[in-house]
């Protein structure tokens, strides 16, 4: 009787042992999910917060730098154009809120489409990439809205409007080049272009940009511009100007025709008309 008493009660003794060892066990299991899931919940919450920052991270920051100013790994970049000029090319600081290529007018931030053109197609001659086909919609908006994050600008001003641009049929024909030329004589392209358009101009060693640093004047002979090629887009780079690089816009100082019969001289300086 006492030893099936005795039985019993280590029976119950292992059987407490093993219900405390389960109990435990599950305690522990539930912590280290919590604490999981909190490590897992912060990083959920950082890319839910903010995807821009981490696209950015991924296919910006190595030439604009963490903070958006320019100075990333891949900071300067040398390059020898078609012609052998040497050009030191720098990506954007995005902490002044100053924009080149935009179809708003000079002293203006861009629109979302500039940026996103500019995500898209990259810029030719100062190695940015196009990002087209790598990024979504999604990300390529959650990567110009994080950019926005580095001026001031981008709180305090109020958004200008894009100049709308329509290509009459008169573009590269005979008599608008030569019109161009006479523009071209007459606004004094030549000072910073030089009279063969190669970027040798009187003025093309002195000339700063924002930053100071060093901008050459483009050679119209030494390959693609860097806002595109299309006679719209060299249209609408006379009309809002360059800024920043010391490149005017001329909205104000030539009409609408001799702004076109400009580009009818720029392509063909370019070689792209006979
Ligand atoms: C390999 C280097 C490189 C990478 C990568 C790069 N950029 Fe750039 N980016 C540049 C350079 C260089 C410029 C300056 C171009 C110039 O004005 O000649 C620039 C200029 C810009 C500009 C300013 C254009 C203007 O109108 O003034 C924007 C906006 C921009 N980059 C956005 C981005 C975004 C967004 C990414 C990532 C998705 C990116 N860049 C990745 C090199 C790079
Ligand atoms: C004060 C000097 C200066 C004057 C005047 C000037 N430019 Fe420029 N221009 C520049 C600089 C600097 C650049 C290069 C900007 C860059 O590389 O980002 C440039 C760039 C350009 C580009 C290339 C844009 C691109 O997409 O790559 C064209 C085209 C151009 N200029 C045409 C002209 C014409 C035509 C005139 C006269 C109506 C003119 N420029 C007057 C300094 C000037």
């Amino acid at each position: 009787m006492i030893e099936k008493e005795g039985k019993e009660m280590e029976e119950i003794w292992k059987r407490s042992n093993h219900i405390a060892f389960i109990v435990c066990l599950t305690l522990l299991l539930s912590v280290l999910m919590e604490t999981g899931q909190g490590i897992k919940n912060a990083y959920a919450g950082d890319v839910v917060v903010d995807p821009g920052k981490k696209v950015f991270g991924e296919r910006c920051m190595v030439c604009h730098g963490d903070k958006g100013n320019g100075k990333g790994p891949a900071g300067i970049i040398r390059n020898s154009e078609k012609g052998g000029r040497i050009l030191l090319v720098r990506p954007r600081d995005f902490t002044t809120g100053v924009f080149r290529f935009r179809s708003t007018p000079t002293g203006c931030m861009p629109v979302d489409n500039d940026l996103l053109r500019l995500v898209d197609l990259g810029i030719p001659r100062s190695f940015m990439p196009p990002h087209k086909d790598k990024l979504s919609p999604e990300e390529k908006k959650a990567v110009i809205e994080y950019i926005k994050t580095f001026a001031k600008r981008w709180k305090e001003e109020s958004p200008c409007e894009a100049i709308p641009v329509k290509q009459p049929k008169y573009v590269g024909s005979r008599s608008s080049i030569e019109k161009g030329l006479t523009v071209y004589k007459k606004m004094k392209c030549w000072e910073c272009h030089g009279d063969d358009g190669r970027g040798g101009g009187g003025k093309a060693d002195k000339i700063k940009d924002d930053w100071g640093n060093p901008i050459p004047p483009f050679n119209f002979t030494s390959g693609a511009l860097k806002r595109g090629g299309t006679p719209e887009d060299v249209y609408i780079t006379f009309t809002t100007g360059l800024d920043g690089t010391g490149m005017p816009s001329y909205e104000d100082s030539l009409n609408e025709e001799e702004r076109w019969d400009l580009v009818s001289y720029t392509l063909k300086l370019m070689g792209l008309v006979k």
